[in-house]
Order: C-alpha cells, then structure tokens, then sequence
C-alpha cells in the first residue's frame, strides 16, 4: 500500500524536485517559462501529481494552459527542439522530446456528455473547471509552473485529503454514467493504489453498472481499459472486484467470477513471473494472458462473442484461440508416457505464440509437463540446425521435397542430442540423403 506524504502540502517545488525525473524537471520549468513569456498560467496535472503526492516517479507529463494549449504546444515544440502533433478535435496536442519525457499539451476546459458513454463536446474554460470534468478526486489535482507560483497546488475537491485517507472518490453523481470506462479506473485504482471507493461513490458506481451503460462503451474503450488493468501489478485481485461488483457479467453473461478462475489468475501470476525472471528480454503481452485465463472453460460461442466484443486484432484474438482451442490437447500430449523427447515437446508447441505457451505452462497441472513447456520456451524454442537449405546443395544434395524432410530430421536430431557439430550434422544429412 502506498503512503502519501504528510502533512499534505500547498506547494510542491520541493517534492517536484525530489521525485521527478531530473529531465522532467527541466521540461517543467522550460513550460513555467515559457507560460510567462506567452502570459497564459500552465498547469501539470491528473495522475502525475497523485503520483508526486504519493512519493512515486512518473515519467510522462500532462500540462494544461489557460489559453490556447495548441499554439503553446506548438512553441514550446520550437523552444525544446522537439516534435510535435496536435490533435484538433480535442484542442490537444503532443509534444515528444529527443530521450526526454512525453507532454501531451490540453486547453483548459468543460466538458458536457451528449448522451451516456459518448465522446464529450468540449469549451475552453478555467483550470478549476478542468478539474471538475475529470474522474476522481485524487486526479483532480494540478500543479502550477509559471516561475512566480512554480509548484503551487490546485486541489479542486479536497484531492489531497482523499490521498489521505486512501479513498477514490468521484466529483458528481453522474461521473460513470457520463464516462463508464471510469468504472474500470476505479477497479483498478483501487487495486493499484490499495484504496478503497467511499460508500457514495461504490453507489454510483452500482447504479451505473445496473443501467447497463458497459454496454454503451465501444469495443476499442473496453478493451482498452481491460488491457490497462490486467497489465497493472495485481490484474487477479481487479478481476474478483469486477466479479463482486457483476461488472463481468455485463461484458458477456457467462462471464463470472469462480473459485476455479481464482486458482487460474494465481498459476498465470505464477507463469508470467516465471517468465519474466526467466526471460527477461521477451516482453509478453500480459493482458492477453488474462483474457484467455476469463475464457477458459467457456464454450466456443460465448468465447467467439467476447472476442468480437473486444475487437481484438486478428494476432491477439489468434493468441487467445490457440491457447483455449488446443491447451488439453498439447497437454495430453505433453503428459504421456514415456516422457516425451525434446523433438517431440517442439512439435507439440511449436508455432504458438509466446503467450499461448505460457498460458499453456499455468494450465499445466503436472510438474513433469511444466518442465517440458519451461525447457521448450527457454531452450528447444531457440535451437536450429546449423545447415540450411543451401549448405544441403553445397554438400552435392539434390533440391527437391526431401530438402524439408532432412532439415526436419536435422532438428530433430539437435534437440534430441543425437548431433552436436556441425561435422554430425553434415553427415547425418548425407545418410539421409542416401536412404
Ligand atoms: N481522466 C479522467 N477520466 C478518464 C480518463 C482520464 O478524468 N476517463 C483524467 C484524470 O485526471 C487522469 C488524467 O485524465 O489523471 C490522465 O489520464 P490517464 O493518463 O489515463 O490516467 P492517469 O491518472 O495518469 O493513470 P495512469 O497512472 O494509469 O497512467
């Protein structure tokens, strides 16, 4: 759990200057200057300052301006040398720096939601009234950079006394209604942060999940938000909330929380982090991860819905399919006796995707089978024969259909030990020629 720094103060600069990257703190202070040149007051704001506030070192920055944030982007963009892009509809922009910190670059301003779950229209206004539009009060929090006030707090709701006492709270009874992906934020607020929702606010949060507005999201906010969640730190303890809360359900009916899925989220918690300390330059997609461990045991239509209902990409939604359509088939094979050789494990996983082989390694029950998969993903994955398609024509072999037979045997041959050199391997290829 996270401790906020206390007593809670009304001016930053000193945190700013413990906690902040120091490429940060340059940046900072260039826009607090710039902002006084331009006479417009700039803001750093939302999770950056919870962040500050919470002793915690964020990397990117948001800064909103009381003005035209476009035309400041667009100068301070001169001013650092870096680049920009701006993004009309929404009055933003994004400034990216050579080996520095990402700045995305907003006009202060209201927001009124046409019809639930919409996209907001949007009118400049103050940083007050920024603050007001935004999700909880722990985000509703900005720092002013103009040199004068540099690292003087904005607390529009009493942010910092809900750091405090480790509360998510929202500012308006029609905040998840207006936005319900802020649903899936609090989930993962809370399990982030090991906060808790006050009473008013798990109401709302209630009463919106009865309305059924989930259902109102696009495909591509729902998954994004499932994908910022499950790839947070303790994706299984956001998972049982989103089931105690029927969240799940409204993504699909057959969608629930079970003590079976519980021991599955702890062996793919197991699976991931033996992954990561195994393999440390192979980054997983670990969301997917968690998508498939939602899906196991589901019948192949509720799983062909769920997908079409995120919009996942045809790779991940193959990743997942893979692993749901083939795990107790592999593993059967994986399981028999006697022990499978090497050959026998890469062909049974081969062609999978790395994640579909380490969902497969945390369904496997039996040790013997996750050492298999284990030796398969740090080991028989990588191995190749040395001769390729061309040093068989070198060798005076004849091109043709046997050429993808021999290099098969060749493989074969050097995972199962029966070759280590080169010199074996040549002549192994000759014998096999010859047959
Ligand atoms: N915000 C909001 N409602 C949302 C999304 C974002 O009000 N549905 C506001 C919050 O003030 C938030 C800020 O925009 O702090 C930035 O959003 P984002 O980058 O998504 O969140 P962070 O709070 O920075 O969270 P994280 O630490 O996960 O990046």
């Amino acid at each position: 759990m996270q401790k906020p720094a206390q007593p809670m103060p009304a001016n930053v600069r000193e945190l700013m200057i413990r906690h902040l990257p120091a490429r940060s703190h340059i940046v900072l202070e260039a826009a607090g200057r710039l902002a006084d040149e331009m006479g417009v007051p700039v803001f750093v704001v939302g999770g950056i300052v919870r962040d500050l506030l919470l002793g915690v070192s964020t990397f990117d920055l948001d800064l909103v301006v009381e003005g035209n944030g476009i035309d400041f982007a667009r100068a301070f963009a001169r001013d650092t040398g870096g680049q920009v892009s701006v993004h009309d509809r929404f009055g933003t922009a994004t400034v990216t720096l050579e080996e520095g910190p990402r700045i995305d670059i907003a006009t202060a301003r209201k927001e009124s939601y046409a019809q639930p779950a919409a996209l907001p229209l949007v009118v400049p206004a103050s940083i007050q009234d920024d603050l007001l539009r935004r999700d909880f009060t722990i985000n509703a929090l900005a720092v002013r950079l103009n040199a004068q006030r540099f690292g003087e707090m904005v607390d529009a709701c009493n942010g910092q006394g809900d750091l405090a006492a480790q509360r998510i709270r929202i500012l308006h009874s029609r905040s998840f209604l207006d936005d319900p992906t802020r649903i899936f934020r609090a989930i993962r607020f809370e399990q982030r942060l090991g906060f808790r929702m006050d009473r008013p606010t798990l109401a709302c949060l209630r009463d919106a999940i009865a309305t059924g507005v989930i259902g109102h999201l696009s495909a591509h906010r729902l998954s994004e938000e499932l994908k910022r969640m499950f790839a947070e730190r303790h994706p299984g303890r956001a998972i049982a909330r989103m089931g105690e809360l029927g969240v799940l359900r409204t993504i699909h009916p057959k969608l629930a929380w079970s003590e079976k899925l519980e021991g599955m989220l702890k062996r793919v918690g197991h699976a991931v982090a033996w992954h990561e300390r195994s393999l440390p330059k192979h980054k997983l997609e670990v969301w997917l991860l968690y998508v498939m461990a939602l899906l196991e045991g589901l019948p192949p239509k509720p799983v062909a819905d769920i997908l079409k209902r995120l919009a996942l990409s045809k790779q991940e939604a193959e990743a997942i399919r893979a692993g749901h359509a083939h795990a107790r088939t592999v593993l059967r094979r994986l399981a028999k006796r006697p022990a499978p050789k090497p050959s026998d494990v890469y062909r049974a996983l081969a062609g999978f995707p790395r994640e579909t082989v380490v969902f497969l390694l945390a369904s496997a029950k039996s040790e013997s089978v996750k050492r298999l998969i284990q030796a398969y993903a740090t080991t028989y994955r990588q191995v190749k024969p040395s001769l390729t398609g061309a040093s068989l024509k070198s060798l005076g072999l004849k091109p043709g259909p046997q050429f993808k037979k021999i290099l098969g045997r060749l493989l074969d041959a050097r995972l199962n030990g029966d070759v280590n050199s080169d010199m074996e391997e040549r002549e192994l290829a000759r014998k096999l020629a010859r047959v």
